[in-house]
């Protein structure tokens, strides 16, 4: 034993688990090629141009690297458009900026707020500094802003919530955060964490970077990590008011990015259409398997950043394990779902197989759960507008099935379906629902109705058998 003890706080650290690797599985299993899709990491190798200026870089490697990453800063600023530099906080990754934003302001007597599950280095930060975490349970795979805002207290010095989530791959969206934005003005930091913000693609995003510049508690953080492929060389932003972003720099290790980081990141910044095709290829791919597990009976959150979320519940230790043995990684979040990172071309089918290998030996019926009260209403109004099309079109329906699934709903409004009896009216409302979605295009979007549906039971005959 050294005769010097550590911080209290240190033997209470969260110990970071990284995503596990091929080698990993290849050392305690004996499963050779496993394709790694557990980090949310992008799958490409670096961008020839990043790549070359990568080579000539390296040549100034006996050289301590810019201290403030002036040039990565500038151009930072000039792509987002803040006007100046003292509104960009350039950091050894997302991860760097939070331990330096925690540093700057959390002490044990604050609170930290965010969803969970959410990304674990919150918690890491909070603890390093004694501060609390107050972890605000989802609501379904969507972070519930409502009780964030009611979770703030006098004690809630930040909250921060990433947008879209890791791991359920969810967007709040704009109207949500920007009440979180307005309930939290003048009384803490809110972080906006858009670690995926290139793939979140839609009109619904708010735009963070032009809140942080209206309001001075708003920082956003963005990452080279994911879309940019750069999670080997560590570095990302903080955008801000000028107070808090000096704030922030002041603590900073000296040096934390280096000369490779910086150059990378600044090159990967313009590289426009050369990056862009890249990202919108995982997009295509995450939709792609979106759709095939939606057809395969599967219900999975809107995914809104590199991967998909399975909402396993209780089975999700085991079917990653699963997956696992049939030569797929991904990430299980214990009694909370699987993540699975969009990866190469062919990843996806890999997954696919997997799971189609893995989940009837799973009992996945009880813990993948039937949409309720909202969730359940909804589907009732899409049969209601089903009907009403039939009435238009003289359109031939299975009504028994339809009857079924009305009743079904109805129960499930009324939270009295319990048993055996959800499977069957899981099974009907799927056939319905997926015939909605199918004629119901220009009424209703079919993903919003996909999105709603209850997750298929293993005991229930899809409604596309898939493989
Ligand atoms: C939401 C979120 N924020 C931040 C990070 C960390 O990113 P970085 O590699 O920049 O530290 C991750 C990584 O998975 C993440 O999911």
């Amino acid at each position: 034993m050294t005769p010097v003890a550590p911080r209290s706080i240190v033997g209470d650290m969260p110990v970071y688990r990284a995503g596990r690797t091929g080698a990993d599985v290849a050392r305690e299993r004996g499963i050779r090629g496993a394709v790694k899709l557990a980090s949310n990491e992008s799958p490409h190798n670096p961008l020839p141009s990043v790549r070359a200026a990568l080579e000539v870089a390296i040549g100034d490697i006996n050289r301590y690297p810019d201290v403030k990453a002036a040039r990565l800063a500038a151009a930072v600023a000039d792509q987002v458009g803040v006007a100046t530099t003292t509104g960009v906080a350039v950091g050894a990754g997302s991860t760097g900026l939070l331990l330096q934003l925690a540093e700057a302001y959390l002490g044990p007597s604050d609170d930290v707020v965010t969803p969970s599950p959410s990304f674990e280095g919150y918690a890491f930060a909070a603890r390093l500094r004694g501060a609390s975490l107050v972890r605000v349970p989802l609501a379904g795979s969507q972070a519930d802003v409502a009780a964030m805002v009611g979770a703030i207290t006098e004690r809630t010095k930040v909250v921060v919530i990433a947008e879209p989530n890791n791991p359920t791959g969810t967007l709040v969206g704009g109207e949500a955060l920007q009440r979180l934005v307005e309930e939290t003005a003048s009384r803490c930091l809110l972080v906006i964490d858009e670690a995926y913000v290139e793939f979140a693609r839609g009109a619904d995003q708010l735009d963070a970077v032009a809140c942080a510049r209206r309001h001075p508690h708003v920082v956003v953080l963005r990452t080279f990590s994911k879309a940019h492929g750069l999670a080997g060389l560590r570095v990302g932003y903080a955008i801000g008011d000028p107070a808090v972003i000096a704030a922030i720099d002041r603590v900073g290790a000296p040096f934390a990015v280096n000369t490779l980081a910086q150059t990378a990141a600044c090159v990967s910044l313009g590289a426009g259409a050369e990056l862009w095709d890249r990202v919108d290829a995982i997009v295509e791919r995450r939709t792609r398997l979106e759709r095939a597990l939606r057809e395969r009976g599967w219900s999975v959150p809107d995914p809104r950043a590199n991967f998909v979320w399975l909402p396993a519940g209780s089975a999700s230790r085991s079917l990653a394990s699963s997956l696992e043995q049939h030569g797929v990684i991904t990430r299980p979040v214990p009694d909370h779902g699987v993540r699975v990172t969009i990866g190469g071309p062919t990843a996806s089918d890999r997954f696919l197989n997997a799971f189609a290998s893995c989940v009837d030996q799973l009992e996945l019926t009880t813990a993948w759960q039937l949409p309720v009260a909202d969730d359940a209403r909804f589907v009732l109004d899409v049969l209601d507008e089903l009907e009403l099309i039939d009435r238009v079109d003289g359109f031939a329906v299975d009504d028994a099935a339809r009857a079924r699934a009305r009743a079904a709903v109805a129960d499930l409004v009324a939270g009295e379906l319990h048993g055996a009896r959800r499977d069957v009216a899981t099974g009907a409302l799927r056939r319905v629902a997926a015939d909605a979605g199918g004629r119901l295009s220009k009424v209703v979007a079919p993903r919003a109705i996909a999105a709603r549906l209850p997750p298929q039971s293993p005991h229930v005959v899809p409604t596309n058998s898939g493989q």
